[in-house]
């Protein structure tokens, strides 16, 4: 009995120690996580999401949400890059990414350079961290330090993306619900949508706005309908922010203001409801917009890494190793 509650005890201890050193490790990314391991891993990937945008200004959109949809299902792991296979559905066929998420190609091409000079060493998951920021400051906007030392996923999660990820037909509470869930708040909801200073939409994702809805500038939404009938041409593109689309500016909350957000869930950031004043604030003043996008990229960059000896460094970020 004596020997069994002794044994019991240390194997308790044994328990919450390695609890405590694992729960440490996976809390664990450093900005010089690759100071001595790649030191080039940085700016070789600065330069090749300079070259992306120079040839198309929207890849840094593109960029920008991957990451953004990379983080809300089960963390920033790169399931989002996995291709699907015969035996394996990966996220790309999620209803929020089908036909929509693109990006795919320049990360292959970051990948690529950063083997040839580190090979095993950079992950997929803190290229597209990465990228996303670099793209941000290639279109004018902020930069920030990005922490790093996430490893990616072996798995990817569909009926996730399908939930977690927030649809544009959501109301200002479930927005608030959508980042509540990952950890983020409201005011940090409001900054990153922020985002939408920049990129696409396919009419699908604004047509009922557009026609049904009463609070958008009647002449913003009939000079959208010629590009997005009723009917049909679901895949035709308009800028979110008409004023400035490839400028990383606070002009999206210019245009909430104004009643000319393109998503309806753009709008139901300004519409009579408690994140109003917020969007105020931006749109006057574009220094706080940006360093409140800034802090809340950090901290959705940081949900759920896997780190230490959790998942893997991909050699190709489509499939597992
Ligand atoms: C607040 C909830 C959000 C909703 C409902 C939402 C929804 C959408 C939708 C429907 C599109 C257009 C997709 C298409 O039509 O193909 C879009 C585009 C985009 N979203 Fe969001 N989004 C949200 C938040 C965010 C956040 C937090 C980020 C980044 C941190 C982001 C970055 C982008 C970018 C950059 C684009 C343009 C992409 C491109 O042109 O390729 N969005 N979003
Ligand atoms: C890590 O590398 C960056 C970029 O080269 C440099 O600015 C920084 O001082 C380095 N930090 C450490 C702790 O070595
Ligand atoms: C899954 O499919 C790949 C080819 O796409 C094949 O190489 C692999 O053996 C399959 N795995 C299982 C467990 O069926
Ligand atoms: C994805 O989009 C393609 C065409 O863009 C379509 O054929 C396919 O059915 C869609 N898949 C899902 C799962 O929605
Ligand atoms: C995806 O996540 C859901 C909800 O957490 C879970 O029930 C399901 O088993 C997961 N699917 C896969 C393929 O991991
Ligand atoms: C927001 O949408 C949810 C789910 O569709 C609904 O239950 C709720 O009543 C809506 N809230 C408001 C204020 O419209
Ligand atoms: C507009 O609303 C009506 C009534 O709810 C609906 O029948 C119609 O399909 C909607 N049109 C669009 C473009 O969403
Ligand atoms: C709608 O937008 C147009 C064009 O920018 C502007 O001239 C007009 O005053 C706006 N309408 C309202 C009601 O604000
Ligand atoms: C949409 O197209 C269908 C046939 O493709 C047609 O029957 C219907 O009347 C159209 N609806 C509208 C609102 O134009």
């Amino acid at each position: 009995m004596a020997s069994y509650s002794s044994s019991f005890i240390r194997t308790i201890t044994i328990c919450v120690f390695v609890v405590l050193v694992v729960g440490m490790a996976s809390a664990q990314l450093s900005s010089t996580y690759y100071n001595s391991s790649c030191p080039n891993a940085l700016s070789t990937i600065k330069s090749a999401v300079n070259s992306a945008v120079a040839n198309e200004r929207r890849m840094g959109a593109s960029l920008l949400r991957l990451h953004f949809h990379d983080c809300f299902v089960n963390g920033c792991d790169a399931s989002i890059l996995l291709d699907d296979t015969a035996n394996f559905t990966g996220e790309k066929t999620a209803k929020p990414n089908n036909g929509s998420v693109r990006g795919f190609d320049v990360i292959d091409t970051i990948k690529s350079k950063v083997e040839s000079i580190c090979p095993g060493v950079v992950s997929c998951a803190d290229i597209v961290a990465v990228a996303a920021r670099d793209s941000v400051a290639a279109l004018g906007g902020p930069s920030w330090t990005v922490q790093l030392g996430r490893r990616d996923s072996t798995t990817a999660n569909l009926s996730t993306a399908n939930s977690d990820i927030p649809a544009p037909t959501l109301n200002l509470s479930g927005l608030i619900s959508a980042f509540s869930n990952k950890g983020l708040t409201a005011k940090e909801m409001v900054a990153l949508s922020g985002s939408h200073t920049i990129g696409q939409a396919r009419c699908t994702n604004f047509r009922a706005r557009i026609y049904n809805e009463t609070n958008i500038n009647t002449s913003f939404a009939s000079s959208l309908k010629s590009n997005c009938p009723s009917n049909g041409s679901d895949n035709n593109l308009s800028p979110l922010d008409a004023i400035s689309p490839t400028s990383f500016d606070n002009a999206y909350y210019k245009d909430l203001v104004s009643k000319k957000g393109l998503l309806h869930s753009d709008q139901q950031l300004y519409n009579g409801g408690s994140t109003d004043s917020q969007v105020t604030t931006y749109s006057r003043s574009s220094s706080s917009f940006l360093t409140d996008f800034a802090n809340a990229m950090v901290k959705m960059g940081n949900l759920s890494p896997l780190t230490g000896t959790n998942g893997q460094i991909r050699t190709n970020c489509r499939k597992t190793n």
